[in-house]
């Protein structure tokens, strides 16, 4: 039994705003600076009420009208997000009663930008293991509410948005293999480390990163996680038709192509349009690549993410 995807969804909020749109709102920055370093040209943001339950409504519909499913058919709802609605119930429990599902086994992952592929890994096995069907897969975010807007090192490199797929068991492939990983030795190098206690906001509320160690430590383990699931699959890196990083840095794409000897056209590249949506990322793109038909039936696909914690994955898949 394998499991496939057979709907995608997404959804920006808002108008794109430009790096010269941040520089007018008063950010110590430029365009040629954020495009050499970055390759971000612009990104989406949502409003202060938008939540990440919001922003996955809409995607979640989407992928659903694609699949041709409503929301009672799912039996499984999984939401990856970092920037969640409240501390609890689950986004993907407030996802779930937006959507109007009853009944369906619905919790959150949380790994941050390598979210979406830690969700959609463990969706592939509640289906395989036969104790699910159907399966919505979101990665959802509003990272806009947890910048530092006076920290032009982190402010201009984040966007808001959402991605879905519904997954559905099969007898044909389908993800041919996922490989999950994390070492939180390097918890310190990106972080929110503030927290809620006593009414109160301990520590500190807003993203903080050292960004030279992130981008290092990104391209090593996206190369490796590639190699480590092409293995598993039993294919060479060549055999891929597209590759989805995460889209954190168009630098970091394209030393991780170079590192996996894949030509710059074998991936799916949002990030000049989306800025680094963390969870969202990879949905968002392999959206938009099958909606615009890159994608064709029988194509393998590799999604990968990496993020804080330390968490980096992979999924392959035949589309
Ligand atoms: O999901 C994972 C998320 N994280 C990432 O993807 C981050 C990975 N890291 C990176 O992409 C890069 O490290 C950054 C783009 C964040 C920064 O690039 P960098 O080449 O490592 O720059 P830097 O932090 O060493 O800063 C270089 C200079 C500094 O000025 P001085 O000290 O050399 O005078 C900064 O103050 O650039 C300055 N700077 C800026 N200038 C204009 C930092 N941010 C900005 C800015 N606009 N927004």
């Amino acid at each position: 039994m394998f499991s496939r995807i057979t709907g995608t969804g997404s959804f920006l909020p808002g108008p794109p705003v430009s790096n010269d749109d941040l520089v007018h709102r008063g950010i110590e920055t430029n365009d040629d600076w954020i495009v050499s370093r970055t390759g971000i040209r612009c990104r989406h943001l949502a409003d202060q009420g938008e939540t990440s339950s919001d922003l996955g409504l809409e995607a979640s519909r989407r992928a659903l009208n694609a699949a041709g499913l409503e929301a009672s058919d799912l039996d499984l709802i999984i939401v990856a997000t970092s920037t969640p609605d409240f501390i609890f119930p689950s986004t993907a429990c407030l996802l779930q009663a937006k959507l109007g599902n009853h009944g369906a086994t619905a919790f959150d992952v949380q790994a941050v930008c390598s979210g979406f592929v830690y969700a959609l890994a463990i969706a592939d096995k509640f289906l395989r293991s036969g104790s699910h069907r159907r399966a919505l897969v979101v990665g959802a975010e509003v990272f806009s509410h947890i910048l530092d807007w006076n920290d032009r090192a982190t402010c201009v490199l984040f966007g808001d948005g959402a991605g879905a797929v519904v997954l559905e068991t099969s007898d044909q492939p389908g993800i041919l293999a996922t490989a999950l990983h994390a070492d939180g030795a390097h918890h310190a190098i990106l972080s929110v480390p503030g927290g809620v206690s006593g009414g109160r906001v301990t520590g500190d509320p807003f993203l903080r990163m050292d960004g030279q160690a992130v981008f290092k430590f990104a391209v090593r383990v996206l190369a490796e996680v590639g190699e480590e699931c092409c293995q598993a699959a039993g294919i060479a890196s060549s055999d891929i038709d597209w590759l989805i990083p995460h889209q954190a840095n168009i630098r970091i794409l394209e030393a991780t192509a170079r590192r996996m000897k894949m030509p710059m056209d074998k991936l799916v590249v949002t990030v000049d349009r989306h800025g680094n949506t963390s969870a969202a990322s990879v949905p968002l793109a392999l959206d938009e690549a099958i909606r615009d038909r890159r994608m064709q039936a029988g194509q393998k696909i590799m999604l990968e993410g990496v993020g804080g914690g330390f968490t980096w994955g992979a999924v392959l898949f035949e589309f």
